[in-house]
Order: structure tokens, then sequence, then C-alpha cells
């Protein structure tokens, strides 16, 4: 499918590891840009103009989105509170996500709505690959740091399901797996812990697989998933071709850097959570960059000090 072009965009989650630099890729493709955030320091926002990116500030928590542009093509909504309260989680990733569908809706009668949730919402179940409508769970309990997650994802695609029917707004629901990009990735924190010699959480039900999904493979897949927007609203799993574990990854990170990679075994971590593709693939979609080189990629711009000559 052809890129995004000639569209206008608000892009929720600007200043977060995945919808930045989808942002200033669809920029870059000659979109009108808007990229939202709280910006609660005005300085944040000079390095997105200088990217082709026109700064919106909203606050999903607090219900002020006034902000929000008219005219809207497309919102994609990646916006997330990661909290460990659930009156604040549901506020922005729940309530907020609905409540910003409506004012998109408000002030433009052509807006499609892409909602980025989280394999997060299955209940893992040993390494079967989770399809569409397989059971829903509380994947990210046993992660510290991350009580009200995988509730609150499915509390916000709930919302948005229900307001997709009520307002007729062409949604989908996107459950990214793994994303990663040259500076920014759960793996840029594994190999901080290799670094520090300490050993990398992973599930005693090893491998703890699942389908990463670089950068450049986001921005392409976008059309693929914005096929899908509809009402009611259509629900996709998100992730790259390659089932690849922790300990792959840390593995392969191992053998470029010389860092040698140590393990804990335990249950307070994630399991392992496969996404069945076959609904994006059906559309054509298939990732460009091998989960190696994407680490490579990763290392060499963001820690190039570390990789072996
Ligand atoms: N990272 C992953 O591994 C992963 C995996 C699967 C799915 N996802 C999904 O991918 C999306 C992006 O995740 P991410 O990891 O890139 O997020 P992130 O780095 O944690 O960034 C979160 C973004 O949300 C914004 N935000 C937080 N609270 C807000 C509020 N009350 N009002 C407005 N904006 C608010 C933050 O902006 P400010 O704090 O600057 O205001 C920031 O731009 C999320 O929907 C997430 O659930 C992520």
């Amino acid at each position: 499918m052809e890129p995004i072009k000639g569209k206008k965009i608000l892009v929720t989650g600007v200043t977060g590891w995945v919808a930045g630099p989808l942002a200033t890729s669809l920029a870059a493709q000659g979109n009108t840009v808007f990229g939202a955030a709280r910006f609660r320091d005005p300085a944040q926002r000079e390095p997105w103009h200088a990217q082709g990116v026109q700064t919106v500030s909203i606050d999903l928590e607090k219900d002020r989105l006034d902000e929000v542009p008219a005219d809207l093509d497309i919102v994609l909504h990646f916006a997330v509170a990661k909290s460990n309260n659930f009156e604040e989680a549901f506020a922005s990733n729940a309530h907020g996500s609905a409540n910003l569908m409506e004012k998109a809706a408000a002030r433009s009668d052509k807006v499609s709505f892409f909602h980025c949730s989280s394999t997060a919402v299955y209940a893992p179940h040993d390494h079967d690959p989770r399809k569409e409508d397989d059971l829903l769970g509380d994947s990210h309990r046993p992660m510290p740091g991350m009580p009200t997650y995988s509730i609150s994802k499915i509390a916000g695609e709930v919302l948005v399901q229900h307001t997709a029917k009520r307002l007729g707004v062409p949604t989908v629901i996107a459950r990214l797996n793994v994303p990663y990009g040259d500076n920014y990735g759960w793996m840029m924190f594994h190999l901080m812990m290799m670094e520090r010699g300490i050993p990398v959480p992973v599930h005693v039900d090893q491998p703890t697989s699942y389908t990463p999904i670089h950068a450049d493979d986001i921005a392409r897949s976008i059309p693929y998933l914005m096929s899908y927007a509809s009402t009611p609203a259509e629900i996709v799993n998100w992730g790259g071709d390659q089932i690849v574990s922790i300990e792959d990854w840390c593995h392969e990170m191992s053998r470029l850097t010389g860092i040698e990679a140590k393990f804990n075994p335990t249950t307070a971590t994630i399991a392992a959570i496969i996404p069945d593709l076959a609904k994006l693939h059906d559309r054509g979609f298939v990732t460009s960059v091998d989960w190696r080189d994407g680490i490579r990629r990763q290392i060499a711009a963001s820690r190039p000090e570390l990789l072996k000559a």
C-alpha cells in the first residue's frame, strides 16, 4: 500500500517512544502533522517544530482537549499513562481515549481513529499465538511497576469501541506487541542491565518470546492497519513477522558487544505473548527489518561505543 500523504493528522503521545518517530516520518511524507502531549515545558515543543511537526497540548487525564485541531483526517492515538493508580490510568487510557475521539469527531466529520492498544490485553497462553478474539487477561500484573497497564488498556479498547459505534467514527484498534527503533526499545534496558552485570528477568516458561517490530515497519504498516478502520471498530494484532525472545535478543546484543548476558528466570515478569498476525498479513503487509539488523542498528545509533569493531 502507498504511504499516507496529504492528510491532516493528529498523533498523540508524540513525546513517547513509538509516536515520536512515526510523527516525524508522516511529516516527511507530506502530511500536516500535529503532535500532542502535555508539553508542560514549552521548550519541549521546539525540536518537533524543527522536524515539521506542529505541537498541541492536551491532557487526557484532565479532559483538556481544547487544542485538538479541526478538520482532521486521522487521529493516531498513542498516548498512554503508565500509572500505579487505577483512577489515573482509567482517566487517561480509557475515558481520555473516548473523550479524544468525541472531540475530534465534533470538529471533523471525516475523521478516522487509530487506537494503539497492546498485546498486553491478552491472557498469556504458553507460546500459542493469540488471535484477536482470544481470552483477555492481566498479563502485565506480575511485572513490577505495571499494575494498571493491561486492565486500563482493555478498558480503553472498550470505551473506544463504544464511542466509535455511538458516533459512527471509522476506527481500528491495533494491538501492538514489542516496538523498538534505533533510539528506543525494551532491549535498551536489557543492554543497560547486562552492562551492570544485572541478570535480565525472563519468564520461567522460556523462551520469553514476542514479535518485535522496528520503527521503520511501524511507519510502513500504518496504511495497512488504517485500511481496517470501520464501524464497529475492528481489532487487529500488530507486530513483526519474526518470533524472537528476550533470550535471543540479549544473546545477540552479547555477540555484538562482548558483554555477557545473564538471566533471571522468574514468574515476576511478563510471560511470552505471541500475536497471531494473520489479519495484518491478509492486507499484504510484511516487515522489512530483520530483527538482528534492527538490534545492530539500535546499538550503532544509541550506544555505538559498545559495538565490537
Ligand atoms: N512501549 C511498548 O513496549 C509498547 C508495547 C505495546 C503497546 N504499546 C502502546 O504504544 C503506545 C505508545 O507507547 P510508548 O511506550 O511509546 O509510550 P511512552 O513512551 O510511555 O509515552 C507516553 C506518551 O503519552 C503521553 N501522555 C501520558 N499521559 C498523558 C496525558 N494525561 N495526556 C496526554 N498525553 C499523555 C506522554 O506525554 P507527556 O508525558 O510528555 O505529556 C507521552 O508522549 C501506547 O498506547 C502503548 O500502550 C507500547
